[in-house]
């Protein structure tokens, strides 16, 4: 596979570092601490283009292909993964979901705002009993002629209080298991839907992330995405694009690890030289390097099959899996690069340690992606 990336590219994954540089490095320590994500930060990812890079032009979007998305998200994820998850659901789930699978009617009332960032959008799958185990839905969207009547909870939602549209996955027809589930659209502030207060998380903490709850919510007919029964399918088919997003971005954390280490490295001295040249740490970073080239090649190869219109169920969830497991064992080593500076805030590799742990569990854990690739092959 050829990975020489084009003009258009390069254009974009420089314009994501400069925006990372010059917009996310000052002030993402203090984010951290206070887990907020300013409304400006997001206005201005959304007038660069952030939020809708693989949308339509028709549609207010970028129009660009995956593995742009990617090498943005790579380069915003180095700096600060609590923007990049926001990136990546916008994108990824909510954007690539309706422009997929939703209506006219549904693209002309909501892409248009979600792609350009005058509004964000937030995908609910996940419930208190039915995380991994998705199919086990216990909220409720009953069938009551031109509305659906909601009800229960969504927990751990990205995006929870800032969204204004939530794709909602919901029982319809118990009886039917997962071909009873559909997929609802619905707009904050609707009669009976509360949003809980904010987890407070080890890592991504910027990020936005509350439970949900739904309280006899009257969601109108026309605000179902594809046929009666397609929820869970809409679900697994938006995903499986959707690890490719966090892939990339669990790739931009371990990049970003490394290369603070690279430099630290070279810098700091003990026992009279830069203890890089000590063997123990430079086969640390050739190792760390190593991976990251390998994971890399995984999450382009994945971001190509979309692209390519191959099927990218199998590649996506390899790339999220070795991605996300050499984030981890990146960061980890490169706070021990650090020695006890990688223990404090200021070099940020404390911080870029404790981001890369989500990136192992959600959009499917590791355990969950051995399933679906295991699965895959086993078919094969
Ligand atoms: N594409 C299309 N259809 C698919 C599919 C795919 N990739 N994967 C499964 N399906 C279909 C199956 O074909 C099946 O339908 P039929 O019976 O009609 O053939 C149906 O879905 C059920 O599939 P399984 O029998 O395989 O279901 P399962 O109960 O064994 O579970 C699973 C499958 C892969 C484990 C799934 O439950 C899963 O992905 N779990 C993880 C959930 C997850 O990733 N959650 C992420 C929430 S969003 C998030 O996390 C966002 C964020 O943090 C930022
Ligand atoms: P469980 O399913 O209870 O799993 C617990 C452990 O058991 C895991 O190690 C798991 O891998 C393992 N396990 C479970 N089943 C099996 C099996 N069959 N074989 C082997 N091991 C297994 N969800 C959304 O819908 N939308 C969001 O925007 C969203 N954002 C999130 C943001 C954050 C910060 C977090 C923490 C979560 C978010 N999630 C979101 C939820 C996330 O997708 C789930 O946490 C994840 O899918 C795991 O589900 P669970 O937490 O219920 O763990």
């Amino acid at each position: 596979m050829d990975f020489t990336l084009s003009e258009e590219q390069l254009m974009i994954q420089q314009a994501a570092k400069d925006f990372a540089q010059n917009e996310l490095l000052p002030g993402v320590i203090e984010r951290d601490e206070i887990q907020k994500f300013p409304k400006e930060l997001v206005n201005k990812m959304g007038e660069l283009g952030f939020l809708g890079m693989m949308v339509n032009e028709k549609y207010g979007g970028s129009g660009l292909d995956t593995l742009s998305y990617v090498l943005a998200m790579e380069e915003l994820s180095k700096i600060d993964a609590s923007a990049s998850v926001m990136v990546s659901v916008n994108n990824s789930l909510v954007c690539w979901g309706l422009e997929t699978y939703g209506s006219e009617a549904q693209k002309e009332k909501y892409l248009t705002r979600l792609a350009t960032g005058e509004i964000i959008g937030a995908f609910c799958l996940s419930e208190p009993e039915a995380g991994s185990d998705a199919t086990s839905q216990k909220t409720t969207a009953l069938d009551k002629g031109d509305h659906y009547l909601l009800n229960g909870t969504k927990n751990w939602i990205t995006n929870g209080n800032q969204a204004e549209v939530y794709l909602v996955i919901a029982q319809t027809d118990v009886e039917k298991g997962h071909r009873g589930i559909n997929a609802l659209i619905v707009e904050k502030g609707a009669e009976g839907f509360e949003i809980g207060p904010k987890e407070n998380k080890l890592g991504i903490r910027g990020s936005d992330t509350h439970s949900l709850m739904f309280n006899d919510v009257k969601v109108p007919k026309e605000n179902r995405i594809g046929e009666d029964g397609f929820g869970f399918k809409f679900a697994m088919k938006t995903l499986a694009g959707g690890r490719i997003g966090i892939a990339a971005q669990a790739l931009g954390i371990a990049a970003g690890a490394y290369e603070l280490a690279l430099q630290y490295s070279k810098q700091r001295k003990a026992f009279g030289t830069e203890i890089s040249n000590h063997q123990a740490i430079a086969f640390k970073l050739a190792d760390m390097h190593t991976k990251i080239q390998a994971a890399r090649h995984l999450v382009y190869q994945a971001a190509c099959d979309k692209d390519n219109g191959n099927d990218y169920t199998l590649s996506g969830a390899m790339a999220k899996l070795y991605a996300s497991e050499v984030a981890m064992e990146t960061a980890v080593e490169a706070v021990q690069i650090h020695g006890g500076n990688g223990f404090v805030k200021e070099y940020h590799v404390e911080r870029l340690m404790r981001d890369a742990k989500i990136t192992q569990i959600y959009e499917g854990t590791s355990e969950i992606q051995k399933i679906v690739i295991s699965r895959s092959i086993l078919k094969d």
